[in-house]
């Protein structure tokens, strides 16, 4: 006889934090099982009901969310939609269903004006609509399940989907010199990694070692757009390609339609008492992330004349 298998209901599927969810080591009493946009929309409050009672799940994981941060200043009706009143109809369900919920969310939610990194029950002020938006789904969540676990993240990069790493390696390849923010700080996240304590959370709380609440996770380590740049483009050039000449920029020199906290470090420390879970540098996993996208190095290159095309 073989041992029960649960499912675990993905909400999203190409995202980036769904992707990783997919590949993620799961213990062998649970299986992801993943709905994309086109099985199952989130803002179908009937659709969200009838995937949560379609199959005996184990646990729901919300993955999906608008995330154009941009975007949402003109759309702030469908940014609500997906991360206000998505969060809550799931939960809703998630509660008639009796089934805990880890539900995604951002260091957006903060102002960006503290001095030290974010503590969970720091008082929230967002500067943005789409921080405004995922606010709005933290209140909903926390009101309607109390099985739920908000693991705020930051910063997100992986070898799929949109992100500041595939974007570097775009325009770095197109152009001889970047100009990137600098003073912004925050801690780049590998989605992996997010995945990873996601699934950890959730074999403690499904066998009764969980707590739920608000926990904050991110890679170690902090740095600025700019930092994170070098380093992208550090890599780049050991593996023998071209990279562009760098030039730090303040916030104010690269105005977008929505608001950015200028410090978004958050403080990990409540999900390492609580779950054991230490994140480890996000440089190293910046590394693994560039083995998948970038090919092998060539022997016969100097990493001595990697430097810019024609530039420097
Ligand atoms: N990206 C960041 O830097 C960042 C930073 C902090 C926190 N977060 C949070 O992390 C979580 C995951 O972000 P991500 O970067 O993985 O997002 P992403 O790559 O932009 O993916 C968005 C996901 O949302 C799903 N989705 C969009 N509209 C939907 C709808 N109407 N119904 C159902 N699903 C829908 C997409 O479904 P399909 O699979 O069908 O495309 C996709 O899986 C989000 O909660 C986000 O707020 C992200």
């Amino acid at each position: 006889m073989t041992a029960e298998v649960r499912p675990v209901l993905i909400v999203g599927r190409s995202g980036q934090v769904a992707t990783a969810l997919l590949r993620a080591a799961w213990p062998a009493g649970l299986r992801p099982e993943a709905r994309g946009r086109m099985e199952l929309d989130l803002t179908d409050p009937a659709a969200v009901q009838a995937a949560v009672a379609e199959r005996p799940w184990a646990a729901v994981v919300n993955a999906a969310a608008y995330t154009a941060v941009d975007q949402a200043e003109s759309e702030a009706e469908a940014a609500y939609a997906l991360n206000r009143d998505g969060p809550a109809a799931l939960a809703r369900a998630c509660r008639a269903a009796g089934l805990p919920l880890i539900h995604i969310s951002t260091d957006y939610v903060f102002d960006g004006q503290k001095d030290g990194a974010w503590q969970e029950d720091d008082p929230i002020n967002p500067q943005s609509v789409y921080g405004a938006s995922k606010a709005a789904g933290e209140v909903e969540v926390r009101a309607t399940l109390p099985q739920h676990v908000i693991l705020r993240t930051a910063w997100v990069f992986s070898d799929s989907g949109h992100n500041f790493v595939k974007t570097m390696l775009r325009v770095g390849a197109e152009r001889d010199e970047l100009r990137i923010v600098d003073d912004q700080r925050g801690s780049p996240t590998a989605a992996d990694d997010i995945a990873a304590a996601t699934v950890t959370i959730l074999e403690r709380l499904l066998s009764g070692r969980g707590a739920y609440g608000t926990f904050h996770f991110a890679n170690s380590g902090t740095t600025s757009w700019y930092g994170f740049a070098q380093a992208i483009f550090e890599e780049v050039a050991a593996r023998g390609q071209n990279v562009p000449r760098l030039t730090p920029i303040p916030t104010r020199d690269y105005p977008t339609p929505a608001a950015r906290p200028m410090n978004s470090v958050l403080d990990c420390r409540r999900i390492a008492q609580t779950y054991g879970i230490t994140p480890r540098p996000w440089a190293a996993a910046l590394s693994d992330t560039l083995d998948s996208l970038l090919p092998e190095p060539a022997a016969a290159q100097s990493p001595a004349i990697q430097t810019t095309k024609g530039a420097r």
